[in-house]
């Protein structure tokens, strides 16, 4: 067969991600399988299992990132990898990153299938700890195979009982022996959900980012004093929770306050000691604040601090707050993304030019690597929820394409 001609298994791509999504799901038809539980392990189990039974070379770095390489002919040259992660959100969807994983490998299957040799070798990836829910921040996987993050502080990242990321990773069996250290890669491409409203409003298939905004995340810890709700006069308290109320609503306004185009969330709060008739004394709570501009990022954090710090002083409540991830705003390679709109073109599929809201790892990947995404539409642009849906149709249309770049790339 023609290079031209391959196309992936739209049927065999399905039931993968459905045979992925029995584990670890929920009875709202969603996903709930956070970075290095059980459930990620019996999937990243499932996910060796398949790439074994297609031969790909297999290897486990000391982050857990697993990696499945089908040798091109001239190995010696840089390799072109594609993939993305199989950890979800609490609550989330069965497309988020997996769409990714399970795209590289059905493309790598209709290859060896077809005992298609490339010039290069074609590997897949999937990154551990993409969504930074239970050890954060995100991307602690790509982020320490690029060097970005030093591996033993990102071990050292606890959850909120307090396990460390490190013991965990070894607790099921995912501490690999490679290096979690990159090396050279002749072009990544990361296929996902747009996770966002635009590809279904304006009716086109395939996304092409042109980037990825960038994010600072915070925790915030709020500190009160707890008193019996009953006796204590209104003004006679330090409530760690209306002070955090405040300060929530003023991360809302933020960015209104700023302007530009800058999105902010409060997405994760713990109260303490969380009864009904006891006065808060410690509150921890997130913030996320996103943006293109990195210099509006920038000052909307340092007017957050000062807001913050007023709010604490008027009410008592000593605040701490510790940036905890700060990633610039990502341009993706100009000619890896023009080869995906083209690639797409090519294969009959209507193409957009965009910017992702979502964090990926091809951001900590663009870094060392040209780099490029591939999107597709996601149903009523709903994402990190149970109802995230892409129709099937959309998901072979999107690994087609990520068929095709993986080809010209590994062929160059
Ligand atoms: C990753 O899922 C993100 O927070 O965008
Ligand atoms: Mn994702
Ligand atoms: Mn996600």
């Amino acid at each position: 067969m023609n290079f031209k001609d391959l196309r992936i298994n739209g049927q065999r791509l399905k039931s993968t991600i459905e045979e992925l999504a029995k584990i670890g799901g929920t009875p709202g038809g969603g996903m709930h399988r956070l970075s290095l539980t059980d459930a990620d392990k019996k999937a990243r189990d499932l996910l060796v299992q398949w790439m074994r039974e297609i031969q790909l070379e297999i290897s486990i770095d000391e982050m857990g990132n697993i990696f499945g390489k089908k040798r091109g002919g001239k190995d010696d040259l840089p390799l072109v990898l594609s993939g993305s992660h199989l950890d979800t959100q609490p609550f989330g969807g069965r497309f988020d990153g997996i769409l990714g994983v399970t795209g590289a490998l059905e493309a790598l299957r209709v290859l060896r299938e077809n005992r298609m040799e490339t010039r290069r070798t074609v590997a897949m990836v999937n990154w551990t700890d993409e969504e930074g829910t239970r050890f954060a921040p995100a991307m602690l996987g790509s982020g320490v195979w690029t060097g970005k993050f030093d591996r033993d502080w990102a071990y050292s990242r606890p959850d909120v009982q307090g396990i460390k990321f490190g013991e965990e990773l070894e607790r099921i069996g995912y501490r690999g022996q490679a290096p979690a250290r990159n090396w050279p890669v002749h072009a990544y491409f990361e296929y996902h959900i747009e996770q966002g409203p635009v590809l279904e409003k304006i009716g086109k298939r395939i996304g092409v980012p042109k980037g990825i905004l960038g994010i600072i995340w915070y925790d915030v810890w709020v500190e009160g004093k707890a008193n019996q709700a009953g006796p204590t006069p209104m003004d006679a308290r330090n409530d760690a929770l209306v002070a955090a109320a405040e300060m929530v609503l003023k991360l809302n306004k933020l960015p209104g306050k700023m302007g530009g185009d800058m999105v902010t969330t409060v997405g994760e709060i713990h109260n303490s000691p969380n009864s009904r008739n006891i006065i808060p004394d410690r509150v921890r709570f997130t913030v996320d604040i996103r943006s293109w501009d990195d210099g509006l990022k920038k000052k909307a954090a340092e007017e957050l601090e000062k807001e913050f710090a007023g709010i604490s002083r008027r009410r008592g409540c000593p605040v701490r707050m510790e940036v905890i991830w700060d990633i610039p705003h990502t341009v993706f390679d100009p000619n890896l993304a023009q080869r995906v709109e083209k690639t797409a073109r090519q294969l009959g599929y209507s193409g957009h030019s965009m910017v992702s809201g979502a964090g990926h790892d091809a951001a900590y990947v663009n870094q060392v690597a040209p780099t490029a995404m591939i999107f597709v539409p996601s149903m009523g642009g709903r994402s990190h929820v149970e109802v995230e849906n892409t129709s099937w149709e959309d998901c072979e249309a999107g690994a087609n394409v990520l068929l095709h770049c993986l080809l010209r790339s590994a062929n160059e």
